[in-house]
């Protein structure tokens, strides 16, 4: 139940002070990962969050992101595409420049990621500023594909990261669990 999930979140991912700098709270999902108990209902959540959408692939976002899509895309029964941070991917890609709080970062996708107008379901552990999930979403939207919906365990309300991700990517829906 959802009740039941919410409880497995709230003990499974662990706040970690002043990680990687002072002022920051990093959440920590290794217990997450570490406890089938968890990551099972956790992965089956979210790959009925991607039957729901209709969506016929699944973009998993470096590093931490891939460790959740994988298994969800295996769950729903549909392609994992991963998107990259810069000089990873080896034919030719697409890229996004996009901002974090101290300078900048690239991500990339294969070209031929996806199929044209494809539904892609986007997944990451935390949606913190949205300044990731927006690029993916460009990144996406540069392959030719259709970004209906952005996935992720948690999200950092105080960042705004839910406005800014759905100001810029209005046709996909924000699902947490
Ligand atoms: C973290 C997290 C998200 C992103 C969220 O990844 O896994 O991908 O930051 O932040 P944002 O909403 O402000 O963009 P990180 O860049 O630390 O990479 P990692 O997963 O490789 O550790």
């Amino acid at each position: 139940s959802g009740e039941d999930l919410s409880k497995v979140l709230a003990t499974r991912i662990l706040d970690v002070p002043d990680y990687p700098q002072p002022g920051v709270v990093f959440k920590d999902i290794t217990p997450l990962l570490g406890d089938p108990s968890a990551f099972a209902p956790v992965v089956a959540a979210m790959a009925e969050q991607v039957r729901a959408a209709g969506a016929t692939r699944v973009a998993g976002l470096e590093a931490r992101g891939f460790i959740l899509a994988a298994p969800v895309a295996l769950a729903a029964g549909v392609g994992f595409v991963p998107v990259r941070k810069a000089g990873k991917l080896p034919r030719a890609t697409y890229r996004e420049d996009y901002h974090l709080e101290y300078g900048t970062a690239t991500i990339e996708v294969h070209r031929d990621a996806f199929a044209p107008g494809e539904r892609v379901m986007i997944v990451d552990d935390i949606l913190a500023t949205g300044g990731t999930a927006v690029a993916a979403a460009n990144l996406v939207r540069d392959a030719g594909a259709e970004p209906v919906g952005l996935s992720v365990l948690m999200e950092l309300g105080f960042l705004n990261g839910r406005e800014r991700f759905e100001q810029a990517v209005p046709e996909a829906e924000i699902l947490t669990l």
